[in-house]
């Protein structure tokens, strides 16, 4: 990040526009919490897609829909580049956003199979995601492009988004508890069950990597981790995404001017502003003070 930001100096220009993230609800917020660590000049503008959340059982082309409508709302709000926070929302759009809107759009397939790619020893790689990911082979062919060499083995985990999405959102404590490996917090039996269910099959198929292929997935390390064992290393986009972002900003003469401070906005689509304000800032790691709504449907 530095070695882009030195580098930067030598280029003319500064644009201290927000960089627009969004995806179905709180996960993207995972995406973000890497940019704004990575990135701390830069403003953000949030949209968690509340009312419309879980695209995962949703079809391609309907979630293809959501991108283009919420690409195109972001960029009215001035953002300088797009980053789309759902792996569902990515294998569905990121194509088409690309070809139609007029600011750089990245996705978090990409980077997450990259992440991945780099991570496996034995090139037995396992991925857990939505039934709309999983069914757009999206993550297959990012790795296989990569190394075609590796085998891939993907399970749809749908019960995953609403754990996150509302279980943990019920839970006392720090949000640590939950996205750390070595917390030995209390996770409902129900959860270890489904948990169990969906990863078995995996763990038999002795893979050494496990991507967690959907943004809402690292809230839930601490029980997927907890299944699939130590020697699975989890792969999460957000790291590699915000590097991304870092380096396409940066050759572009795009990043903010050095030493300003970031204004970040937040809006949902759902009802329950104060619970996503609540929530959101515990996932995101830094105060969010306020949270707007906004109809989209
Ligand atoms: N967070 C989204 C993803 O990365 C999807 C969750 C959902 O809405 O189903 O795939």
């Amino acid at each position: 990040m530095d070695t882009t930001q030195t580098h930067l100096g030598s280029v003319a220009g500064a644009d201290n526009a927000p960089i627009g993230v969004f995806d179905s609800g709180f996960g993207g917020l995972t995406v973000a919490r890497e940019i704004a660590k990575a990135l701390p000049e830069e403003s953000l503008v949030y949209l968690g897609d509340s009312a419309r959340c879980p695209y995962g059982p949703r079809s391609l082309a309907e979630v293809d829909g959501f991108v283009q409508q919420i690409g195109g709302w972001l960029v009215g709000r001035g953002v300088k580049m797009i980053v789309i926070a759902c792996n569902t929302a990515t294998a569905a759009g990121l194509a088409h956003a690309q070809r139609t809107l007029p600011v750089p759009v990245i996705g978090v397939v990409e980077p997450g199979a990259r992440a991945a790619v780099h991570a496996t020893r034995n090139r037995r790689v396992g991925v857990i995601a939505t039934k709309a990911t999983v069914e757009s082979d999206a993550y297959t062919r990012a790795i296989r492009h990569i190394d075609a060499g590796i085998t891939v083995f993907s399970t749809a985990t749908p019960r995953f988004v609403e754990i996150a999405e509302q279980g943990i959102r019920m839970a006392e404590g720090p949000i640590e508890n939950y996205t750390s490996l070595a917390s030995k917090v209390y996770i409902r039996p129900a959860f270890q069950e489904i948990a169990k269910e969906y990863l078995e099959p995996l763990r038999r198929c002795d893979i050494d990597t496990l991507v967690l292929g959907c943004t809402h997935f690292p809230l839930l390390k601490a029980l997927i981790g907890g299944v699939v064992g130590r020697e699975v290393t989890l792969i999460s986009s957000a790291k590699e995404a915000a590097r991304d972002v870092a380096e396409i900003l940066g050759r572009r003469g795009a990043l903010a001017e050095r030493g300003r401070a970031p204004r970040h906005e937040f809006f949902t689509t759902g009802a329950d502003t104060e619970e996503f304000r609540a929530f959101g800032s515990r996932v995101l790691r830094l105060p969010i003070a306020s949270v707007e709504r906004v109809g989209l449907e």
